[in-house]
């Protein structure tokens, strides 16, 4: 059974003082687990957060990353860039990037590319809004979203991990119930199983006001692969505790 995957990610938080304190309690709690673990921190912290989880288990991951390799687009942090600190994985797609960036899916493709021709793994976020779901476009959305990846990314999508972030469940408290999960990976797993004889090898995980005590069950689930930890993963208890239920 392949490992699952839980990474923080870490929005726009942090400084050097309190990154510290999280990433050493992290990579002490971590001796013995049974799942891979990772942290998506902002760029500034990238190089701080490398040091620390040195000799560790802990991976490192970025928030994005830019689809150019190099030149003038200012403000923009390129895949060789993140690569030179260490970094394992890179979160592409997220919906506050979508919503607040303009970001499409073609970007979001885009990105998913650069960063696996730099060896880096692009953690996909699809997942739709409370209004689509209300809709009943959920399945549309996220396989309109997901498509645009597979498409730019041919058979090389089996290297990619995805993670289905319902919109409304994000920092809301309100997450979706291990069975709307299910549902909507096991669409995905479908999907890529169009695309790859390697579907299986996907790691498909789940976003959305996962905590401490809702992550076993949604773990438990037969396509939940893992989590991608917003809240609670500024809190290295809670972020254990979730690494643990993985196990
Ligand atoms: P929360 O866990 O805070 O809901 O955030 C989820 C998320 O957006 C992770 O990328």
């Amino acid at each position: 059974m392949k490992k699952k995957l839980i990474a923080g990610n870490w929005k726009m938080n942090g400084s050097l003082a309190a990154n510290q304190a999280l990433v050493r309690a992290v990579v002490d709690g971590l001796h013995g687990a049974a799942c891979q673990a990772a942290v998506c921190v902002p760029a500034p912290y990238l190089a701080q957060v490398q040091a620390l989880r040195q000799g560790s288990a802990l991976e490192l991951g970025a928030q994005d990353v830019s689809r150019h390799e190099q030149g003038a687009y200012t403000g923009e942090v390129s895949a060789p860039m993140l690569k030179e600190f260490g970094v394992r994985y890179a979160i592409v797609g997220h919906s506050e990037r979508r919503q607040y960036h303009g970001e499409t899916d073609e970007t979001v493709a885009e990105k998913a590319k650069a960063a696996l021709a730099h060896g880096i793994t692009p953690i996909v976020c699809v997942g739709e809004t409370l209004a689509e779901r209300e809709g009943g476009y959920t399945e549309e959305v996220v396989k309109r979203q997901l498509a645009a990846v597979v498409h730019a990314n041919g058979p090389c999508i089996s290297e990619v991990v995805v993670a289905y972030e319902p919109v409304w469940a994000i920092g809301t408290g309100r997450t979706a119930t291990p069975e709307q999960a299910q549902q909507v990976h096991a669409v995905l797993r479908a999907q890529l199983r169009a695309a790859t004889t390697h579907a299986d090898r996907v790691a498909i995980l789940y976003g959305g006001s996962m905590n401490a005590a809702n992550a076993a069950s949604l773990l438990a689930q037969p396509d939940i692969d893992g989590g991608l930890i917003g809240g609670a993963s500024l809190k290295s208890a809670d972020f254990l505790q979730i690494i643990a239920a993985a196990g």
